[in-house]
């Protein structure tokens, strides 16, 4: 592997060999979704727990400041929207390699959507875009997304997913937990695995199983969202998952994290 995609890497997965990454690129489809409505806002009291932020290149020119520390994973794919949701899997690529590194990412990610009717668009994308980062040792994150008619959190659909994505070179892949079965994703894709929340949880201790649990079983970190900022209480979130990841708590040593830091007996 050349130094650059070396360096890359080692910005975002952690010498423990972990990574948090903070995603606020949702409203690339959806808007100014709940709690993202100031992006610039919403993540200031955070991003010091993440190792990396996940975001869209108009976010961060508007709402991040140019000295932040933390690498940036560039959303460079997108071209639909919420107001038509059978379109969803219709994205393209929206922003180029050379934005990249004008912007000085660490990573590009983009959605493949595998099961879908627009399956091959999003593979011959990931194709293109990782043929082309690759020049530049620029690392490619693949967002596995989720098919229409494959269940979600059926592990034989996330390891296909999460395979293919790792075949065409994808660096670090995305995909979702699932109780059953994970570990035959993680043992199935040969790249690196984080995962995401999806919508907000009922409760926190739920998340903390979820994430300890992923991490037992072989996924590196998580590309957590919304339930970490649209909890009522996100410092409290960030400070306990960065416990699961990087001090290996167990969900009931993160609720106590989660606890302390919500009570005020804790920073
Ligand atoms: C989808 O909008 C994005 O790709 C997110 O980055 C990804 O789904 C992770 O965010 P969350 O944990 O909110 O699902």
């Amino acid at each position: 592997m050349e130094w650059g995609m070396k360096n890359r890497l080692s910005q975002l997965i952690q010498k423990d060999g972990r990574a948090m990454f903070l995603p606020i690129d949702h409203g690339y489809f959806q808007g100014p979704t709940s709690n993202l409505e100031e992006p610039g806002k919403t993540i200031e009291p955070i991003w010091p727990y993440a190792d990396a932020i996940m975001l869209t290149r108009g976010v961060l020119r508007a709402a991040i400041d140019p000295a932040i520390t933390k690498p940036i994973i560039l959303r460079v794919s997108g071209g639909a929207t919420m107001a038509r949701r059978d379109e969803l899997d219709n994205e393209g690529i929206t922003t180029s390699v050379t934005e990249a590194i004008r912007l000085n990412a660490s990573a590009v990610s983009m959605s493949v959507y595998v099961g879908s009717e627009r399956e091959h668009q999003t593979l011959m994308s990931l194709g293109n875009l990782v043929n082309e980062c690759e020049d530049y040792g620029i690392p490619t994150m693949a967002v596995t997304s989720v098919g229409t008619e494959l269940g979600k959190r059926d592990a034989r659909y996330l390891a296909l997913a999460s395979r293919i994505a790792a075949e065409i070179g994808a660096r670090v892949v995305k995909t979702y937990y699932c109780e059953e079965g994970f570990e035959k994703v993680v043992r199935g894709c040969p790249v690196p695995i984080v995962i995401a929340g999806g919508p907000k949880a009922d409760s926190e201790f739920e998340v903390f199983k979820w994430i300890y649990d992923a991490l037992e079983k072989g996924a590196i970190g998580v590309n957590l969202g919304r339930n970490i900022w649209q909890h009522e209480h996100p410092v409290a979130m960030a400070k306990a998952v960065r416990a699961v990841i990087h001090e290996n708590a167990t969900p009931k040593e993160a609720q106590d994290v989660f606890d302390a830091v919500k009570s005020g007996k804790a920073d």
